[in-house]
């Protein structure tokens, strides 16, 4: 894999099996009692947002702090970008701090490349201006794949406001370079001209393509950067664009509907649609926190090469220590948070939960 991610065109359909791959592993992690494992430990991640978020901040952070890693959130409020400095200086400072990782959301586009120019660590992507939101395509493949166990053939449709959405970029050419089919579809005015060229089919009459997806992903109207009237009315928009029970109905059974938050609940997806079984948003989130754990371990030196060792999710002499077999107690461990009972046999379930340090 590249040092950075930037965007989906700096991994290969190779690379995104990998980052899956290794998400699965992490996975298993988020459902253990102590969600924590020892992969970087010592190694400083800095979370860099220029730009609101919920998901994509807190899900950065979870995934460094279960790897291990020590972990700097950084934002413009109540730091000295509100004295002026600019993103070089502070991204020279926070080289300066020794940071191996930086997790940049920028409301422009371009700026996590500029700051590779800068900085000697990783950099990634965490949505940047209109241009691309990779890690957040990542993640929405690794639920496809998991709900539907492929992402070759499926046939899907983005719709909605997809000129001014990075989600939407990203999310094309991943689909694209995995072999899946994508339609993208809105109002023409929300359509990007360039959007023939990335190898998808483009419609404006969403109850055309209902009836023949395995996928459709709703996207946020981002009114916030529309900076002039892409359509009469939002009212009119929901009619005609919006996902409603009855449009739902259109869709073969088993297609999956997702939505990369936040939503305009009524707007681009109505408040009942949000909560059907088949709608898996709340999967999307839970699903990113190991995505990113993967991409993070396998930037920082987990394994960007072949051949590579494999996850440390188990660390075989501290398990035995916490499974009652050498005595004492490392560092930071302790049984009773592990919920278990003194002096019990070193059971499977001791061995997985003890994997932290
Ligand atoms: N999907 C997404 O990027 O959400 P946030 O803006 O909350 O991070």
């Amino acid at each position: 894999m590249n040092k950075h991610l930037l965007s989906i065109h700096d991994v290969t359909a190779e690379d995104i099996v990998r980052v899956l791959d290794t998400a699965d592993s992490f996975r298993e992690v988020g459902t253990r009692v102590i969600k924590k494992v020892p992969a970087l430990r010592g190694r400083t991640v800095v979370n860099l947002f220029y730009e609101n978020s919920t998901r994509t901040r807190i899900s950065f952070e979870l995934a460094a702090k279960r790897l291990s890693a020590d972990v700097i959130n950084f934002s413009t409020g109540g730091s000295s970008v509100s004295k002026g400095e600019s993103l070089k200086d502070t991204a020279l400072t926070l080289q300066a701090m020794g940071a191996d990782a930086i997790v940049i959301r920028h409301s422009s586009s371009g700026s996590p490349y500029q700051l590779t120019k800068w900085v000697k660590g990783s950099v990634l992507n965490a949505g940047d201006g209109t241009h691309e939101h990779p890690t957040q395509a990542l993640l929405d493949l690794y639920t496809i794949r998991e709900r539907l166990g492929r992402l070759e053939g499926l046939r899907t449709a983005i719709v909605g406001d997809v000129l001014h959405s990075r989600v939407a970029r990203s999310l094309s050419f991943a689909l694209v370079k995995m072999g899946a089919e994508v339609t993208l579809v809105g109002p023409p005015t929300l359509i990007p001209p360039t959007a023939p060229r990335w190898g998808v089919e483009v419609s404006y009459d969403i109850e055309s393509v209902l009836p023949k997806l395995d996928v459709c992903y709703m996207l946020r109207v981002q009114r916030e950067r529309q900076r002039q009237q892409y359509f009469p009315s939002v009212r009119e928009y929901a009619r005609l664009f919006g996902l409603s029970r009855e449009r739902v109905a259109m869709l073969p059974e088993g297609a999956l509907i997702m939505h990369p938050g936040p939503m305009n609940r009524g707007v681009e997806i109505d408040s009942d649609v949000a909560d059907l079984p088949q709608a898996v948003i709340e999967e999307q989130v839970t699903n990113g926190i190991a995505v990113r754990m993967s991409l993070l371990y396998l930037l920082l030196g987990g394994s960007g090469a072949a051949g590579a060792p494999p996850i440390p999710v188990e660390e075989p002499e501290q398990v035995a220590l916490i499974g009652g077999v050498r005595g004492g107690s490392p560092a930071g461990t302790s049984r009773g948070a592990h919920g278990s009972e003194a002096g019990g046999p070193p059971d499977q379930e001791k061995l997985e939960v003890g994997a932290d340090a």
